[in-house]
């Protein structure tokens, strides 16, 4: 292995997929190594996330990142200075000590987390190993489950359905490859049922169709529709998963449905979610009730938790913690890991084991604003986590990271494991005990 200590840490301005400024990092170590990471960028986001640090005012909505990069070049490029990159929880430690702050909102979430991650890419590339096996170490991993939008809402459409993700998963594909696949078939057919009912209005924010449609439910009705046009009946290869987003339309266990004009209270809302299980072949509803709905998440998990994964998100934001206290309390049968949320590897990582240890299911998720890079599939690939969700199946940024995957797949051959269903995380609570 080459020298893995630190010689220069530089970030630069680069735009991503909402076409946003946003950070990249690159870390060039004495041996010559070489590692670059891009910090993403959500919009429906949980409170407890990692603050980006903007530059504020009325250029560029606000948006700019100037003082980020800035942190990057200045007091992060001069903590990490000559750190072996080996050590990846020394270099996280040293800008979390630095940031002094506990959301990393002094030098900035997207500093802090691009730096992170191209310190991971240098520690691979030092190694030369790919960064997924460079993570694996030698154990065995599996390829994971996608989980793909074909319609976007919420946040990621102007609101013009509440729901923020109609998505696929395919529990019954036989590897990665056929996974999309059968999605790309149903993600055609959307489109074709769109266009045909006069609705195709271009894609939101992941790449899911414009969802230009009367109620939640239709929304819900035509992807079953699609799912049959792509020729897959009954849910059991081809099922459906939700992202409900709850905190973005509710607070105080109070929840606004705009477009049904109706506001539910949270056993209401677990009702119609329940209603909605029965009806269609769901079998994952992410942050089904509000962040700061704990009692919501556990009578929903305690409701649906054995047939259908309950993910947080907004409810969990990739904390420890927090992982711990919802596996203790059954309020989620899975965790969403966004490496931006928790801010820097060594926490995201934690997060995962987190729920790994605990028997929850374990889903790397990209943000809604992305760009090219593909760290998260390493991640998910290295850390074995399971799942996979990206958005859709449209938009290079999203396309980007459902293909490094099957070079993943393809460059493990006959070694290569998908995950399938045996990644889905339920409740498996003894018999008597459901209440
Ligand atoms: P965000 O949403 O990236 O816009 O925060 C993604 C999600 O809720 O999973
Ligand atoms: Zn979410």
């Amino acid at each position: 292995m080459s020298d893995a200590r630190i010689a220069n840490v530089r970030g630069r301005r680069v735009w991503d997929s909402r076409g946003r400024p946003t950070v990249e990092v690159d870390v060039t170590l004495k041996g010559g190594a070489f590692g670059r990471a891009i910090a993403p960028a959500g919009a429906s986001m949980g409170s407890g996330e990692a603050v980006d640090l903007r530059d504020g005012g009325a250029r560029l909505g606000g948006y700019d990142v100037g003082r980020a990069v800035g942190a990057v070049n200045g007091e992060i490029a001069a903590a990490l200075a000559g750190m072996d990159v080996a050590d990846q929880a020394a270099v996280d430690g040293a800008m979390i000590a630095r940031d002094g702050t506990a959301n990393k909102s002094r030098l900035g979430g997207n500093a802090i987390v691009a730096t992170s991650m191209a310190v991971l890419h240098a520690a691979a590339a030092a190694r030369g190993a790919p960064l997924w096996r460079h993570l694996a170490q030698g154990r065995k991993v599996r390829i994971p489950l996608p989980e793909i939008q074909i319609f976007g809402g919420g946040a990621h459409a102007a609101r013009r359905v509440d729901i923020q993700d109609f998505m696929v998963m395919c529990p019954g594909a036989a590897s990665f490859a056929q996974a999309l696949e059968w999605t790309a078939e149903v993600y055609l057919a959307a489109g074709a049922i769109m266009k045909q009912a006069g609705k195709l209005q271009g894609v939101a924010d992941e790449g899911g169709y414009w969802p230009a449609f009367r109620s939640n439910e239709e929304a819900l009705d035509t992807l079953v529709a699609a799912i049959r046009k792509a020729g897959f009946a009954g849910g059991g290869d081809v099922a459906i998963s939700l992202d409900v987003a709850a905190s973005e339309f509710g607070h105080g266990g109070s929840y606004t449905l705009a477009l049904d004009n109706r506001k539910l209270d949270t056993g209401a809302m677990i009702d119609m979610l329940g209603r909605w299980c029965a009806a269609y072949p769901i079998i994952s509803i992410e942050d089904p009730v509000a962040e700061d709905d704990a009692e919501g998440f556990v009578a929903f998990t305690r409701a649906h938790g054995d047939r259908c994964q309950v993910i947080g998100d907004d409810f969990l934001v990739t904390n420890a913690a927090r992982v711990q206290k919802a596996a203790a309390d059954e309020a989620a049968t899975a965790v969403l890991i966004k490496p931006n949320q928790a801010g820097t590897v060594t926490e995201t990582r934690a997060a995962l084991e987190a729920g790994k240890a605990l028997g929850l299911g374990t889903i790397v998720s990209a943000r809604s604003g992305e760009t090219e890079d593909t760290t998260i599939v390493d991640l998910a690939v290295g850390w074995d986590a399971g799942q996979l969700k990206v958005g859709s199946f449209s938009r290079s940024e999203r396309m980007a990271k459902w293909n490094a995957c099957l070079r993943i797949e393809e460059m493990l051959g006959s070694d290569a494991v998908f995950a399938g269903r045996g990644a889905l995380g339920f409740c498996h609570r003894s018999e008597g005990t459901r209440a």
